[in-house]
């Protein structure tokens, strides 16, 4: 025992450095489940501004946006509209609490088939929808779908994943979210002017939901999750998957079989094991990360990017193209993220993306300010909107090689093996929890602050990059059993982990 802290025999530089052509697909197929969170953010966004959606289901918004009569920023300022939007993530972050449990005794691969499955039910609801009742029900059953993946596919992600190599692995589940945005804001293109467009862009996420079920049939369940489960063979084959046929996996088997055992020994359960005193670093990250990664205000760019556009003075069309623009910038930069997150590290990135959104945020409000004047009323010149585009493409890189990736990263990594899920739990829930607070808001907080919306979420994202400076330890490279060291070494979190006994000792 060092300090208290339980002994495990890794080698130095933990197990497992190679990556292997299985492992790389395995993980390819896992992070695609992030397709479907893509899709739909990106296709309700844009259905909202689609004349006969609106119509159909909302037609004192269709009024206000065909008469022009009210002040720009006010044309899409409904709740009713909001709820439609928004409805999924309460959905969600009921079933992200459900979720942990599920994957803790079905296993994470399962919990990705079963969210795949749902999601696909809702999918078909919303393309036939004839009200708004079953309007409703096709998102509810889209959040729930959604609740399950995000919570599994990250830990599977981040427990398969050679330590080394971690952060770029887990990068791809939201580069998979940012492909899924990009497709749908082209379908969205496509369908906009046709009747029955939206009902096209609502039923065509079957597609990516099809895509990620299937393929995740076709992934056996993570090592650790299979040693959990008591299927120690299965395990094994699983980790000789990962690691390639050759390598010797009887001691990252063991060290796995050691974990659980003292998972099992201390026999509380996981809701409780994780406001214990030695997890508070843990759960301070599970909640503070993914709250902090919404008040960068990110989904208002991503859901209301063709609602913004037009609200500013771009047309339909262009609205359109603009949000299409923004999703490849942002895809651009997370790529950019996966081959710097191992190298330079979590912490690098988190700061200069803080920075680089700070910038662009008060940027964006200023150039609406002087432009728009302070009622909103007048209307932005084609050479401003185009400004306004640049610094919100700007704004999406910032977000797609920082908080993007890294705020399903850290969750995932950070806790020890028995409440690894619920965790992550806790923090979808609260990504999902502080997104139907935003969205609900945000087009009423347009409507009234105008430009000072966009200072709001600056002055937050200045708020979170002081809080990762000061509080977040870094994690590359370190193998998940070994992280209890990170907190243990931290000026501030070492007061609470020192003295205790868990699996992610500081062994060597
Ligand atoms: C966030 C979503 C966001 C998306 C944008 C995800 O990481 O959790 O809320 O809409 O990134 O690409």
């Amino acid at each position: 025992m060092a300090g208290g802290v339980l002994v495990v025999d890794v080698p130095a530089g933990g197990f497992h450095g190679k990556v292997t052509a299985s492992v790389v697909i395995t993980c390819i197929v896992a992070a695609s489940s992030g397709l479907i969170f893509g899709y739909d953010i990106g296709i309700s966004g844009g259905v909202t501004t689609m004349g006969p959606f609106l119509k159909k289901f909302f037609p004192s918004v269709q009024r206000n946006a065909a008469e022009a009569k009210t002040n720009m920023y006010c044309v899409y300022d409904s709740q009713a509209l909001t709820a439609f939007t928004s409805s999924l993530y309460i959905a969600g972050l009921a079933a992200s609490l459900v979720a942990s449990r599920l994957t803790a005794t079905l296993g994470r691969r399962n919990s990705m088939v079963f969210g795949g499955c749902t999601f696909f039910i809702g999918a078909a609801i919303n393309g036939g929808a004839a009200n708004i009742a079953m309007l409703i029900l096709g998102r509810i059953l889209l959040g729930f779908g959604v609740g399950f993946t995000n919570q599994a596919a990250p830990v599977y992600l981040s427990e398969v994943a050679p330590p080394k190599w971690r952060g770029a692995f887990n990068t791809g589940f939201q580069f998979f979210i940012g492909i899924g945005v990009v497709a749908s804001n082209c379908i969205n293109y496509g369908t906009a002017h046709h009747n029955w467009g939206w009902r096209l862009s609502l039923g065509l996420a079957m597609v990516p939901s099809a895509i990620m079920t299937t393929g995740a049939l076709m992934i056996s369940d993570t090592p650790s999750s299979l040693v959990e489960r008591g299927k120690l063979p299965e395990a094994k084959l699983s980790l000789l998957k990962a690691r390639g046929k050759d390598s010797d996996v009887e001691a990252e088997l063991a060290e796995l079989v050691k974990c659980s055992e003292i998972a099992k020994a201390a026999g509380r359960a996981p809701f409780l094991t994780i406001l214990e005193r030695q997890y508070r670093p843990h759960l301070v990250m599970a909640i503070g990360i993914p709250f902090f990664q919404q008040v960068t205000g990110i989904n208002i760019i991503a859901f209301y990017a063709p609602v913004l556009f037009k609200s500013v003075g771009f047309g339909s069309d262009s609205a359109l193209i603009a949000a299409i623009i923004l999703g490849l910038v942002n895809l651009g930069s997370i790529l950019v993220s996966s081959f710097v997150v191992d190298r330079y590290g979590r912490r690098f990135l988190f700061i200069v993306g803080g920075i680089q959104m700070f910038v662009c945020q008060v940027a964006v409000a200023g150039v609406l300010a002087a432009t728009t004047g302070v009622s909103g009323t007048k209307h932005i010149t084609k050479g401003y909107a185009t400004l306004v585009l640049v610094l919100m493409c700007m704004y999406a890189a910032g977000f797609g090689w920082s908080w993007g990736p890294l705020s399903w990263l850290i969750p995932s990594e950070i806790f020890p093996m028995k409440i690894r899920p619920t965790g992550q739990s806790i923090s979808v829930a609260v990504n999902f929890g502080t997104t139907f607070v935003l969205s609900q808001t945000f087009l009423t907080m347009l409507c009234h602050f105008k430009y000072g919306t966009f200072l709001f979420y600056a002055g937050w994202i200045a708020a979170m990059t002081g809080f990762v400076a000061l509080f977040l330890p870094e994690t590359k490279g370190i193998p998940l059993n070994s992280m209890g060291a990170v907190w243990e070494r931290h000026w501030y979190w070492g007061r609470f982990v020192k003295e205790q006994l868990h699996c992610q000792g500081n062994s060597h």
